[in-house]
C-alpha cells in the first residue's frame, strides 16, 4: 500500500524530508524542521486569506464546493430545510445529533425563556442615531451583553457555557428587532413566549396595537427555513473571526460581536443587502447587458455571485429560489425578480463567469424574499446573523474543546525595513 507521506527535497541544502499526510493535509509545523542553518526558524507556509490552509478539524459542517453539497452533521441541507425547524437544526449543529422529543422540548423551552433582555440594553439602543444601521446596533449591543453576564467569562465550565448558549440564541432576535423598531421610532415589542422562534421574531418586528400578534404561517415557516439555510457554513470569514477572537478565551458575547462585525461586510453577509441595491440600480431587465459589461470591465461586482468554496450552484441559493416562489404566492411577486433572473441567465452563459465558475450564492435571492416579506433592506444582514448564531457558537465550542487549538496567532513574512536609527523631525525629508 502506498505510504501516506510526502517526500520533499530542499534544494538549498539537498536534504530530504518525509512528512506525514493525514486526511489529505500535512501539518504546517512539520515544515519547521526544514532549515538551512541552526538559527533558521524553519520553513513557513505562506497563505494569504487561508486559500489552502485548514485551520482546524471540524465535525460540524461538510461542504463539497465542486458538487454543490452542504450538510450539517451529515444531514443534507435540503432535508433539514424541508423537514426540520430552525431550533431543532440549531440543536443538531451544536450537539452533533438530532434531539429526541424530550431533548427538543427542553431546548425550545430554555431558549424561549431567555428571549428577554435587560431593560438597560434598551437605553443603549435608544442612544443610537435614528438612521443607525441595525448591524452596527447589533454589534454594539451583543458586545454589551457581556457586561450584563460577567459569569460568561467562565468559558471552560460546561453548564455555564450552556447558559450563555441559550441566552445568545434567544437574545439575538430580540436585539435585532429592537434595533429595527428604533430605526422606525416605534416602541419596542416584547417577546411572546407562546410563539415559535421565527413567529416571535416577526411579533417583535411587526406587532403594532394588537394585544396578541398572530404571525402569517407562510412567513413564519419561510423565515424559519431561511434561518436553517444560514445556520452554519464551516470556516467562513465570520466563523473564523469567532474562533480567532474566542481563542483568546474572551466571553462568547464579545466573540459573537466580532463574528457579527465580520458578517457585516459586503463580501460576506452584507452581500444580500448589496444585491438588492444592485438590482434597484440596474432598474430594468433591458439594462442587464450594460451592467454585465461593467462587471467584466471591473467597474462593478456582481453581488450575490461567486464563492470561495462553491464552484457550482450554491445549494442554499437553489433552496431559496424555490422558497421565493412559495413566498411570492402569498405576497405577490417582486418586480426585481425579473431582473435577477435575467442577470443570472446572462451571467451563467457568459464566458467571464463560466471561466471563473461564478454561480449565484446564498445571498442572491434572499434579498428579494426578505423584501417581499416586508423587511427593510438594512435588516437583511441582521437576519443572516440570527440564523448564523448557532453555527458561530458551535464553532467556538468545538475550538474550546479541541486540545490541539491554542490562541490563534498566524506568522508573517516580514518585508519591511531593516533596523535604522531614529531621525529627528528637523532632519526628515
Ligand atoms: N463579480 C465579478 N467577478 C467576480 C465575482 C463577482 N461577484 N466574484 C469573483 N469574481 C472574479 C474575481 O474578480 C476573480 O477574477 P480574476 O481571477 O480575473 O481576478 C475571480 O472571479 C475569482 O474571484 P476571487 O475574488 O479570487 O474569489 P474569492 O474566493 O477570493 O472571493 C467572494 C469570494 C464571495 C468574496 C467573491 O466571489 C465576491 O466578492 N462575491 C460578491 C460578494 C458576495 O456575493 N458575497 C457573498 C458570499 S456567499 C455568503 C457569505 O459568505 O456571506
Amino acid at each position: 500500500m502506498a505510504k501516506e507521506t510526502l517526500t520533499v527535497t530542499d534544494n538549498r541544502t539537498g536534504k530530504t524530508y518525509e512528512i506525514q499526510i493525514d486526511q489529505g493535509a500535512i501539518r504546517a509545523t512539520d515544515l519547521r524542521q526544514i532549515r538551512v542553518s541552526e538559527d533558521d526558524v524553519g520553513l513557513l507556509s505562506y497563505d494569504p486569506a487561508f486559500m489552502n490552509t485548514a485551520s482546524c478539524k471540524s465535525a460540524i459542517t461538510f461542504i463539497d464546493g465542486e458538487k454543490g453539497i452542504l450538510r450539517y452533521r451529515g444531514y443534507p441541507i435540503e432535508q433539514l430545510a424541508e423537514q426540520s425547524t430552525f431550533l431543532e437544526t440549531a440543536y443538531l449543529v451544536l450537539h452533533g445529533e438530532l434531539p429526541t422529543g424530550k431533548q427538543l422540548e427542553e431546548w425550545v423551552y430554555n431558549i424561549t425563556h431567555h428571549t428577554m433582555i435587560h431593560e438597560n440594553i434598551k437605553k443603549f439602543v435608544d442612544g443610537f442615531h435614528y438612521d443607525a444601521h441595525p448591524m452596527g446596533i447589533l454589534v454594539g449591543t451583543v458586545a454589551a451583553l457581556s457586561t450584563f453576564y460577567p459569569d460568561a467569562k467562565n468559558i471552560l465550565d460546561t453548564a455555564n457555557r450552556q447558559k450563555q448558549i441559550y441566552r445568545l440564541i434567544a437574545k439575538m432576535p430580540t436585539l435585532a428587532a429592537f434595533a429595527y423598531r428604533h430605526s422606525l421610532g416605534l416602541p419596542f415589542a416584547y417577546p411572546d413566549n407562546d410563539l415559535s422562534y421565527s413567529g416571535n421574531f416577526l411579533n417583535m418586528l411587526f406587532r403594532m396595537t394588537e394585544s396578541k400578534y398572530t404571525p402569517n404561517r407562510v412567513m413564519e415557516k419561510g423565515l424559519d427555513v431561511l434561518f436553517i439555510l444560514h445556520a452554519d457554513h464551516e470556516q467562513n470569514c465570520s466563523a473564523n473571526a469567532m474562533r480567532s477572537v474566542g481563542s483568546s478565551h474572551v466571553d462568547p458575547y464579545s466573540a459573537v460581536a466580532a463574528a457579527t462585525a465580520a458578517l457585516y461586510g459586503p463580501l460576506h453577509g452584507g452581500a444580500n443587502e448589496a444585491v438588492l441595491r444592485m438590482l434597484r440600480e440596474i432598474g430594468t431587465k433591458e439594462k442587464v447587458p450594460e451592467f454585465i459589461k461593467k462587471v467584466k470591465t471591473r467597474e462593478a461586482l456582481l453581488m450575490g455571485f461567486g464563492h470561495r468554496i462553491y464552484k457550482s450552484y450554491d445549494p442554499r441559493a437553489k433552496a431559496i429560489k424555490k422558497l421565493a416562489y412559495e413566498i411570492f404566492e402569498v405576497t405577490g411577486t417582486n418586480p426585481l425578480l425579473d431582473i435577477a433572473i435575467e442577470l443570472e441567465r446572462i451571467a451563467l452563459e457568459d464566458e467571464f463567469f463560466v471561466k471563473r465558475r461564478l454561480y449565484p450564492n446564498v445571498d442572491y435571492y434572499t434579498g428579494m424574499v426578505y423584501e417581499a416579506m416586508g423587511f427593510p433592506v438594512e435588516i437583511y444582514p441582521v437576519l443572516f446573523a440570527i440564523g448564523r448564531t448557532p453555527g458561530w457558537i458551535a464553532q467556538w465550542q468545538e475550538m474550546l474543546l479541541d486540545p490541539e487549538q491554542k490562541i490563534a496567532r498566524p506568522r508573517q513574512l516580514y518585508v519591511g525595513s531593516e533596523q535604522r536609527d531614529y531621525v529627528q523631525i528637523e532632519q526628515r525629508r
